[in-house]
């Protein structure tokens, strides 16, 4: 029996970056961005929030779609590129924020294709009875790792956090794809900050703690490889191209998954982009979009669904996923939202983080374990 997609939730941050706010950031335009990328404004992270707490909001609405509490969860599995802490992992501070005290909890970094990757790890133990209810966050703070005074990538990237629930069931997680290539690790990284390049004032000073990538390398590695593993996903699926009614693509530039969909010969029309409102949110973007295109009916219950990624790494992967998830009766009301330049501003000369407290809070936990 398959492991069954059974609740979804999704949380971005009421801050928006336009186009016309990065054009007073650096040497860019509208028109570029639009036209290069598909993107016309991206949510960024306030202060008092992270990859965790985004993350917090999307599980705790996934689990109550999915009608359980989180004591229920017995594997978290975390995709993100920007955990809260290098140690521990982001997964175990999402626990801690979620109160919950039981059950196993591990990150998977895979870049972009993080939450296909844990997607598939976590089908893997329900399927198995390793689990019985799985809970697979992929969340981002992109902004963090963002380099403001480079236009090649700041333009592209943005914060948010989408989850799902997993549970054994008569439909759900049919087949995957995995792949990587760390020969072309290079290609999209972040070089400072590991432990084969420590922080020290040079890295600092040399802002080197940023993601550098190779765009255009990157581009056609992501068109080649999305459209390959999708076709080994549904070839193991049993099914045929023709049956798959909606992609949800990794949403990182709107000329690749053009691209990757005319490879697949799918038209646009079921493809699901939101790239335009939220940018490229890596390991949170297909969970995003997923739980959008639920809210607002494209996603509907009974159609097979390919969910295709890549990114960092490299690495990329595509699953096959029968839909079953009866859909709301109204989509959630949107937050009110506001610039985030002034949070842009504060990331670039650091005022942002004066005061914040860098120690996780102690919470939920019985005096005696102290
Ligand atoms: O999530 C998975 C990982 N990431 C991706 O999938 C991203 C993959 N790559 C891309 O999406 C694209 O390569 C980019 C959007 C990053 C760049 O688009 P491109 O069409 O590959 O542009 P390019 O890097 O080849 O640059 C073309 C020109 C250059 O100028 P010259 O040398 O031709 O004079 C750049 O300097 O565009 C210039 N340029 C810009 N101009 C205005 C680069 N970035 C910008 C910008 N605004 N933001």
């Amino acid at each position: 029996m398959p492991a069954e997609i059974v609740g979804l939730g999704v949380a971005v941050p009421p801050y928006v970056l336009t186009n016309a706010d990065l054009e007073e950031l650096v040497d860019t335009n509208d028109q570029w961005i639009t036209e290069r990328t598909g993107i016309k404004e991206r949510r960024v992270a306030g202060k008092d929030d992270s990859t965790a707490l985004l993350g917090k909001r999307a599980a705790e609405q996934a689990m109550q779609v999915a009608g359980i509490g989180v004591d229920e969860v017995d594997l978290l599995i975390m995709a993100t590129a920007t955990p809260d802490y290098t140690l521990p992992s982001a997964s175990c501070i999402l626990q801690l924020e979620l109160g919950m005290i039981r059950g196993a909890a591990m990150d998977v970094i895979a870049g972009c294709s993080g939450f296909v990757y844990a997607l598939a790890t976590a089908s893997q133990f329900v399927d198995s009875g390793a689990a019985t209810t799985a809970l697979v966050v992929g969340s981002e703070t992109l902004s963090r790792i963002s380099d403001y005074t480079d236009r090649g990538t700041c333009i592209l990237f943005g914060d948010g956090a989408g989850a799902a629930v997993l549970r054994k069931g008569d439909a759900g997680v049919r087949a995957f794809s995995l792949g990587a290539d760390g020969a072309r690790s290079r290609l999209l990284m972040t070089p400072a900050g590991g432990s084969r390049f420590p922080a020290t004032s040079r890295t600092v000073a040399e802002r080197r703690h940023y993601i550098v990538m190779e765009g255009r390398e990157v581009f056609k590695g992501a068109v080649t490889a999305m459209a390959a593993s999708s076709l080994e996903a549904i070839e193991r699926s049993g099914l045929a191209p023709t049956d798959i009614d909606l992609v949800v693509p990794h949403q990182a530039n709107q000329r690749i998954i053009e691209a990757t969909a005319r490879r697949l010969k799918v038209p646009m029309s079921d493809v699901v982009m939101n790239l335009a409102r939220y940018g490229n949110t890596s390991a949170a973007s297909i969970p995003i979009a997923l739980a959008e295109a639920w809210e607002q009916g494209q996603v509907r219950p009974g159609q097979t669904l390919l969910l295709t990624a890549f990114g960092a790494g490299l690495a990329w992967g595509s699953a096959v996923v029968d839909w079953t998830l009866p859909n709301p009766a109204e989509p959630a009301a949107e937050e009110p939202t506001q610039s985030a330049l002034p949070i842009v501003r504060g990331l670039l000369d650091g005022s942002l983080w004066e005061g914040a407290d860098m120690l996780p809070p102690l919470r939920n936990v019985p005096e005696a374990a102290l």
